[in-house]
């Protein structure tokens, strides 16, 4: 596993942007993981600034998001299908029906079991992902894996914990009631199933979290621990994400 600690979210925004270029110039139809919240936003914004000034070409691309709320209309503000528009594919040349975002909207189990089995079934039949980008939750989830989720899993419906939904309650007029109970999330198995990842993570509330993921056991209970037995894991996090470290082998910019 690579850690890259980098001085600021702007350095780790240049660091993230070069590894997932060298992705989309070597792919003829790159297949991209992408993540929502506040950590991946200045990765987005590096990408959007490449596209414009430099001609990064997105057209090829085909872009599978890691979550969504269950039970918002696609255009409620936080719905994560208007946040990935507004963020990135607004910005960028990539065909808006080559993204892919889980559907929110379905109610029925029944359909949204269907809708996961298929999103799997899209992501095979593309060829998998080739690189996943991923935040991490102060509990150590990944996606909306929560504590506990299986480490085999794939896309499915989760319910959310309440110290998730408290931490994007910020979202939601600071009113936990408003924040959604449950989510369709990639599981365990589907982002191991990426050929590479990256887990993005800055500020000391996440310290915690990525000293448990990189230096404690792998195990359910901190979700993205299962990336110690990832092939191409690169952590890209600041120093004070990186504050609870103790080995020294971590390269530093
Ligand atoms: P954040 O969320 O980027 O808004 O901190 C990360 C996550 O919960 O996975």
């Amino acid at each position: 596993m690579r850690v890259i600690v980098c001085k600021d979210p702007a350095e780790m925004a240049v660091r993230a942007a070069d590894l997932v270029v060298a992705e989309i110039k070597k792919h003829c139809n790159p297949v991209l993981g992408l993540a929502t919240g506040s950590t991946p936003i200045p990765l987005y914004k590096e990408l959007i600034r490449r596209h414009k000034e430099k001609g990064l070409d997105f057209s090829t691309c085909i872009s599978f998001n890691l979550d969504e709320y269950v039970g918002l209309p696609v255009n409620h503000p936080e719905s994560y299908r208007r946040f990935m528009n507004e963020n990135l594919f607004n910005h960028i040349n990539i065909n808006i029906k080559n993204t892919h975002v889980p559907d929110g909207t379905l109610t029925d189990f029944d359909a949204i079991d269907e809708f996961c089995e298929k999103y799997e079934e899209r992501i095979a039949d593309v060829g998998g992902i080739d690189i996943q980008i991923l935040g991490i939750g102060a509990n150590g989830h990944i996606g909306f894996n929560e504590p506990g989720s299986s480490i085999g899993s794939l896309t499915r419906i989760k319910t959310l914990t309440s110290k998730t939904r408290q931490d994007n309650a910020r979202f939601f007029n600071n009113n936990i009631d408003e924040v959604p109970k449950y989510a369709i999330t990639m599981g365990i198995g589907t982002i191991m199933n990426a050929r590479k990842v990256i887990l993005l993570a800055n500020g000391e509330n996440k310290a915690d979290a990525v000293a448990a993921a990189l230096e404690g056991p792998v195990t359910a209970m901190c979700p993205a621990s299962a990336l110690q037995m990832h092939r191409y894991a690169t952590y890209i996090i600041d120093r004070p994400a990186a504050s609870k470290l103790k080995l020294e082998t971590y390269e530093r910019g």
